[in-house]
């Protein structure tokens, strides 16, 4: 058995095993007492994420936005992490690093980050919004250079059943090619 993780552009067939990722990700993340952040939020979260790719007409990963990259790290046939990244007119934006519970600390959120340099424009800024109790997160990124800008976010989007809003964080890591 080989253990040797590749970072490749995402595939239409690996539809199915990102929704996984993004599902088990989430549950294993972002439920939190303090925020009052439960459980059945995240469930019912994941849920209505799935009901809107099945309503959905587009094919992000056949028709990425303009700018967009969508990455996947692969154990064999097996997709164990994904990242989305998208170069806005004024910055790069990294939307979410997503490694399977199981595989995190083994480096694959630091190798998404140095391939996303071959898909992000190195003269732009690189912002990233996280939930401001994601403290590995906070930590992860610190370590690649990212600083809080100390903007803090409320998103609908992020409204969860229980009425409860994600509270996000921003962090920057800022282009020394400007
Ligand atoms: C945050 C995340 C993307 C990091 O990816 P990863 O593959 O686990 O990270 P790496 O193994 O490359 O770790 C790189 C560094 O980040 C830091 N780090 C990673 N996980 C950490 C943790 N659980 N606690 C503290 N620091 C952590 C460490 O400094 C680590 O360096 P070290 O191994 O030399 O100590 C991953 O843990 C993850 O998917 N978490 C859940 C989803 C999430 O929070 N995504 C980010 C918000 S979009």
């Amino acid at each position: 058995m080989t253990t040797e993780i590749k970072i490749l552009i995402a595939k239409v067939e690996d539809r199915e095993q990102i929704g996984e990722v993004f599902d088990r990700v989430w549950l294993a993340t972002y439920p939190n007492e303090e925020y009052k952040i439960t459980v059945d939020d995240i469930l019912d979260h994941i849920e209505k994420r799935r009901q809107r790719i099945r309503e959905s007409r587009e094919d992000r990963i056949k028709n990425p936005l303009k700018g967009e990259t969508l990455l996947v790290a692969q154990e064999d046939d097996k997709v164990v992490g994904v990242c989305r990244l998208v170069v806005k007119d004024d910055r790069n934006q990294l939307q979410a690093i997503y490694v399977l519970p199981d595989y995190q600390g083994r480096g694959i959120g630091t190798m998404f980050w140095w391939e996303a340099q071959k898909y992000t424009d190195p003269k732009k800024d690189f912002f990233v919004e996280l939930a401001v109790y994601n403290t590995n997160a906070l930590e992860f990124y610190k370590k690649l250079g990212f600083v809080d800008t100390g903007r803090r976010m409320r998103d609908e989007k992020l409204r969860m059943k229980s009425g409860s809003i994600i509270p996000e964080m921003e962090m920057v890591k800022l282009s020394s090619r400007k």
